[in-house]
């Protein structure tokens, strides 16, 4: 299918469904690569009554024998790391061999998890709700040119790390925040960076050329979404890294011109987790409908999702600025059961203008919906399109116009299986 760089996004608030996806194309490609975030990230994979969620390794892992990539943008947790990677060779999925690691990946201290914390109780009722694994300060690390990165550990690493956790101690000092115990997630932490030494660590950008210029074809998996871009999303509640394509340039070295399709994933509807502006929110029983048809609590946290309708003014935006060539529509099965579908297709500013265009400030605009019927019988068994409900077949017509975007997978249930190739 692909001879360059594919790329994969969430285009809405994260929790999409990129893991599914990943995992369902990658019989497709030679090497899957994820580009930024961290273990802020979860994604859930589910196939062969098994369900997996994978946070720092990439949604590959499990098709055949691919390379799976954890690049330089990436920022590694070594005790989280050690866990996951464990926990799938326990479960019977080998990865030494197949999993390359960037040395130029910033490693996340335990000190880091501590400043996202301490940040947050300052920032008391602003608080960004983040998933506390350090993802903030270890990026502010990075660009303020502060790091430590995976390479660190090949030499000298316990003189480094003494300084930099020092330079963190007095920050922590300065916030008021002194009652911790680091001496047994140290341990652990340190015995994730012996661990981490059995893996291959690479120059992963020249790695990924190389196979490249072999011919050979790279789905790279983004994490979180636009909405949470630190650029683009609904800054200042958002996460530290960039979602947007242009993050898979930067987090693997690669250029421009080598990116092909852009996969833009979102929800048939639209959820958020923790703080910060959602203009198509609902409060309401329909919103705990969605949460409870559509399990929408966090795989990371365990945080219950907000959920809202879908919301195209955002996802013009998201696509936009990706330059996304596909949609694919997840969790279309939530809605089965809801008489009226709808979408925010403009928002209302507060001046009384109306725009299709997303505006600096979301906090205060008021969605304009259209309303469409719902299909309103099971999805779940459906295995192709020419099964597609009618009203389902007009709600996807609706979004493609909307979103002038194809739609060429539809996703009706968690499994591998439940996956729907349309056939423009
Ligand atoms: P990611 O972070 O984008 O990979 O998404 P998450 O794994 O955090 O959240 C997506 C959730 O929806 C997971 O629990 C998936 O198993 C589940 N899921 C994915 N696709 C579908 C679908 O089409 N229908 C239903 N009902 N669940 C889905
Ligand atoms: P995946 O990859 C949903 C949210 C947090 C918080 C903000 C900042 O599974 O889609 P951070 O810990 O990154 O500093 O938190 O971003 N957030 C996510 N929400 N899915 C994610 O990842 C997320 N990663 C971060 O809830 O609001
Ligand atoms: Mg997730």
């Amino acid at each position: 299918m692909a001879n360059k760089v594919d790329v994969l996004l969430g285009l809405q608030w994260g929790d999409e469904g990129k893991g599914k996806v990943v995992d369902v194309l990658t019989p497709l490609y030679d090497v899957v690569a994820r580009f930024q975030g961290g273990p802020n990230a979860g994604h859930t994979l589910e196939f062969e009554g098994q369900k997996y969620v994978l946070r720092s390794i990439p949604s590959g892992i499990f098709q055949g024998n691919k390379v799976n990539i954890i690049g330089n943008g990436v920022v590694l947790a070594p005790d989280l790391f050690m866990d996951e990677a464990r926990d799938l060779e326990r479960s019977g999925h080998p990865l030494r061999e197949r999993l390359h690691i960037s040395k130029k990946a910033h490693l996340i201290m335990p000190t880091h998890r501590l400043l996202d914390a301490a940040y947050e109780a300052a920032k008391g009722k602003n608080r960004v709700g983040t998933t506390g694994k350090g993802i903030g300060p270890t990026y502010t690390d990075k660009v303020s040119r502060n790091g430590l990165r995976v390479g660190d550990i090949l030499d000298n690493f316990e003189q480094k790390y003494a300084a930099h956790k020092a330079r963190h101690e007095t920050m922590l000092r300065a916030l008021n925040y002194t009652c911790y115990d680091l001496t047994e997630v140290e341990k652990k932490w340190m015995e994730g960076i012996e661990y981490l030494r059995q893996f291959h660590l690479v120059d992963s950008e020249h790695e990924i050329n190389h196979y490249l210029t072999e011919g050979r074809s790279i789905l790279c998996e983004g994490a979180q979404g636009t909405m949470l871009d630190v650029d683009f999303g609904s800054y200042p509640f958002v996460t530290s890294s960039n979602t947007i394509c242009a993050g898979a340039c930067t987090g693997l070295g690669v250029g421009p011109n080598k990116i092909g399709e852009v996969f833009g994933i979102i929800k048939a509807y639209c959820t958020r987790v923790g703080a910060g502006p959602f203009p198509t929110e609902l409060f309401d029983e329909t919103g705990q409908r969605m949460r409870d048809i559509g399990h929408e609590y966090g795989a990371v946290t365990g945080r219950e999702r907000r959920c809202g309708w879908i919301d195209l003014v955002a996802l013009r935006y998201a696509i936009m600025v990706s330059g996304v060539t596909q949609l694919i529509m997840m969790k279309s099965d939530v809605l089965d059961t809801f008489p009226v579908i709808r979408a925010c297709t403009a928002y209302r500013l507060a001046n009384g203008t109306t725009t299709r265009d997303f505006p600096f400030d979301i906090t205060n605009v008021t969605p304009v919906y259209t309303d469409l019927p719902g299909w309103q019988q099971p999805l779940t068994q459906i295995t192709s399109e020419a099964d597609f409900p009618a009203a389902l077949s007009d709600y996807i017509r609706f979004l493609e116009h909307e979103l002038q975007t194809p739609i060429t997978i539809i996703s009706v249930g968690p499994d591998r299986e439940q996956t729907i190739f349309r056939h423009q």
